[in-house]
């Protein structure tokens, strides 16, 4: 574990917006997290817990209020201007909706070599060969170069959408829900395809879920976040299981339909709602809903440790066990 590369480290990072109301509103708390080369990392959480804050932040979409984003150790965080942009090409992102994410006007070879034209990295005549390259990498036929991306599928689209991310072949590709508007049984092939290309291409991904099944399907070690902090690194996929485990981890496991999706069963969620992220309590920002809270709980709010290889854990629960001393 320690020769692991770390292609992306974000270092107590903070995004605090003021509403139209002027209130501040924390939607990242000294966020700490890293990205090791090869991995896919899966952040996951409930709607409005700070993931596409967090990743818009990675990308360089958004600037941290404070904290630091290392880039291969080098903190891009304040890039400005040209450096910024130049940095942008090695974070790609595929988003939600990949309709509203394409011009109507251009053709779908356009679409994905437009990055690759604009660092100037292929000429006019080589789009379309490029192209179609790239189309088949995502499993559409070479003709599909000289649509528009109205007369696709959304499944389409995202496949498009991937292949337009990975057209500057990105040290980190971040996934943000980007099966959530389309179909079951579309999710399920687009994630096999994230799947087949993470491996063949050792694709370092971030893939930002609220769908803890989807997520364990795909990443190799899971992020979970509650109202704009990190309270849990899973390792591995079994999100959840075990003995060591954050409550709200455990009731996001228990609130999953099945790995399958199968949506036919019912859904059993945690009781109460999640506090607004105006008013995030202080101490533990769980404990209105967590059935362990303690005194404690409501004074200081739990560090992340590290408790096993890998496995962090920010839960005054686990305050007697001892530190994991080795690597993380
Ligand atoms: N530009 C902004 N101005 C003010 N508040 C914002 C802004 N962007 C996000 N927020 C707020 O920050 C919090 C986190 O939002 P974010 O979009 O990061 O959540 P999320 O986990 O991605 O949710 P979802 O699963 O619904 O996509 C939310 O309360 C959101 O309303
Ligand atoms: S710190 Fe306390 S309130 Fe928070 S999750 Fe752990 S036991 Fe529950
Ligand atoms: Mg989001």
């Amino acid at each position: 574990m320690s020769e692991r590369e770390v292609i992306l480290e974000a270092k107590d990072v903070t995004k605090v917006f003021r509403t139209t109301k002027g209130r501040p509103l924390t939607a990242n708390d000294k966020v700490s997290l890293k990205i090791y080369k090869g991995e896919t990392l899966g952040i996951a959480g409930e709607s409005g817990c700070g993931k596409s804050t967090f990743i818009r932040m990675v990308s360089l979409l958004e600037t941290p209020t404070s904290g630091e984003i290392l880039f291969r150790g080098r903190n891009v965080a304040d890039l400005k201007g040209e450096a910024r942009r130049q940095n942008c090409r090695h974070v790609q992102m595929v988003f939600q909706d990949p309709g509203a994410a394409f011009s109507p006007r251009m053709k779908i070879k356009d679409i994905i070599c437009e990055s690759l034209r604009n660092f100037n990295l292929i000429s006019p005549g080589e789009v379309t060969a490029k192209a179609q390259e790239l189309l088949s990498m995502v499993e559409l036929p070479p003709e599909y170069a000289d649509r528009y991306a109205r007369d696709m599928s959304g499944g389409q689209r995202q496949r498009v959408g991937i292949a337009r991310a990975l057209a500057l072949e990105p040290d980190l590709l971040i996934c943000d829900e980007v099966t959530s508007a389309l179909d079951v049984c579309v999710q399920k092939k687009i994630v096999d395809l994230l799947l087949k290309l993470q491996k063949e291409k050792n694709i370092t991904m971030a893939m930002v879920c609220h769908d803890i099944a989807l997520v364990r399907a795909v990443a190799h070690r899971t992020a979970v976040m509650y109202l704009g902090n990190v309270v849990e690194i899973v390792p591995g996929p079994e999100i959840g299981a075990g003995e060591l485990c954050h409550p709200y981890t455990r009731a996001l496991r228990d609130s999953i339909f099945t790995i399958d999706m199968d949506f036919t069963k019912p859904i059993e969620s945690i009781e109460s709602e999640a506090p607004s992220p105006l008013d995030v309590p202080a101490g533990c920002p769980f404990r209105n809903r967590c059935e362990h809270c303690t005194e404690r709980c409501a004074l200081e709010k739990p560090k992340l440790r590290t408790l096993a290889p890998g496995h962090q854990i920010a839960c005054h629960l686990y305050d007697d066990l001892p530190e994991y001393a080795g690597e993380e």
